[in-house]
């Protein structure tokens, strides 16, 4: 009924052929099943996050250094251990009074002519908390957007075959993510003058192996960081609200029993997971379920459609906030487990528990639907009004 995109067919309960398999239009292999999504991110060693190797390389290193998603041990063990201190579940905790607080201040503001969910706090809740954790304004939240918009709005089905259209969409996505880096960059600069109490501060201060960070690994871990840190935590609490109102009965059980809370985010992570898919490259010749694949291969691993493997979840494609327990792989597995878990689930949790105190009678809106983003490797609501009253 609603209108994902038609590429993510474990949404319309649709298996595929192999849990592997080869696409020979666009060059790279589909890994759908669970207990194969499960292998490749637990081995860093056979499958690589360093997907630049296959790309074009980009004009300038700079542009790379410093994105934690697509580095492997060691380096990638150093720039994350210099960084987990900031988002281990006790710090995260402390953040539990701010998220509830804006929560509050974002409902406040809801206008008398609707309450449109992304906009008026799916949205700008977990932008205004990263953008106060790394030290940047939360009142820039309209320019993030309209940067962001352009570099999630792309619906181009990626290639490896077309090696023209890969320089194309390296050179579009350069030139869309340069006022992002240009606008860090001058938070950096401003840092090394006159040090601060926040993440980016902290950054450029901080050392690994007895050397700083340069400029630009600062630059790009902080995009990283703002990027990941909101979109997704927009679609989680989009998506949930989605799902429970899809389900009355158990939308009444989690309203009667807010403790089911962590249970409805969990099963919404499952059903319908934001980043449904990671990449990865084969260091050499693997098999994987059986299938041979050379080295130097591009693997998307579905964490969508292993999410609804019914050779891991029973009745797979059913919303059931009673899976206990319920090892989804929304927020990915192994050394690059979304670092970002422990506050996503905060912001979840907080803001759907006053979400339904403030609002005893929410539910969607017959004559105006959710809209979903229009990207094949995004789940996620874009719009969703809501009625109150
Ligand atoms: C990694 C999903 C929220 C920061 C990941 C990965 C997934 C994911 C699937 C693994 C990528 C891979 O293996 O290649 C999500 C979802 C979120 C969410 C579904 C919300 C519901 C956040 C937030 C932050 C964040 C709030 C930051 C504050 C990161 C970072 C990584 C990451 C830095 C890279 C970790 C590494 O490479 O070691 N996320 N994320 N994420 N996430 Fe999240």
């Amino acid at each position: 009924m609603w209108d994902t995109h038609p590429r993510q067919t474990w949404l319309r309960g649709e298996r595929p052929d192999h849990v592997v398999e080869y696409d020979e239009e666009l060059g790279f292999w589909n890994v759908h099943g669970y207990a194969e999504a499960t292998e490749v991110m637990g081995d860093w060693g056979r499958f690589s996050s360093d997907v630049t190797r296959l790309f074009p390389a980009p004009p300038d290193q700079s542009l790379t250094e410093g994105n934690i998603l697509q580095m492997d041990p060691p380096d990638h063990r150093e720039l994350r251990r210099l960084i987990s201190h900031a988002f281990t579940p006790r710090v995260v905790a402390d953040l539990e009074p701010r998220i509830a607080a804006l929560t509050h201040e974002l409902l406040d503001a809801v206008p008398a002519d609707g309450f449109e969910l992304v906009r008026d706090l799916a949205y700008p809740l977990p932008v205004i908390v990263i953008a106060d954790l790394l030290g940047v304004p939360s009142s820039d939240r309209e320019l993030f957007k309209l940067w962001v918009d352009k570099l999630f709005e792309n619906t181009d089905q990626f290639s490896l075959k077309d090696e023209a259209r890969q320089r194309e969409q390296l050179r579009e996505n350069i030139e869309n993510t340069a006022p992002l880096l240009d606008y860090l960059r001058e938070h950096v600069t401003e840092r090394r003058r006159a040090p601060r109490e926040d993440l980016i501060g902290w950054l450029v201060q901080a050392e690994v192996d007895g050397e700083r960070l340069s400029d630009a690994e600062v630059v790009n871990f902080s995009a990283v960081l703002l990027l990941a840190g909101h979109i997704t935590t927009t679609m989680l609490l989009g998506n949930t609200v989605l799902a429970l109102d899809a389900h009355p009965e158990q939308f009444a059980e989690v309203r009667a029993n807010r403790a089911a809370i962590p249970a409805a985010i969990e099963e919404s992570l499952r059903f319908l997971s934001p980043f449904p898919v990671v990449a990865r490259v084969t260091t050499g010749p693997q098999v994987l379920g059986g299938v041979e694949i050379p080295a130097d291969q591009l693997l998307m691993v579905w964490l969508g459609a292993a999410n609804r493997d019914p050779r891991q979840f029973a009745d797979p494609d059913a919303f059931d906030l009673s899976r206990d327990p319920n090892p989804h792989l929304g927020f990915g597995r192994g050394v690059h487990f979304c670092l970002g878990a422990p506050l996503a689930r905060l912001e979840g949790r907080v803001a759907l528990d006053i979400l339904l105190d403030r609002f005893p009678r929410l539910r969607t809106d017959p004559d105006r639907p959710a809209a979903f983003l229009p990207s094949p490797n995004l789940t996620g609501v874009r719009t969703l009004p809501l009625l109150t009253d």
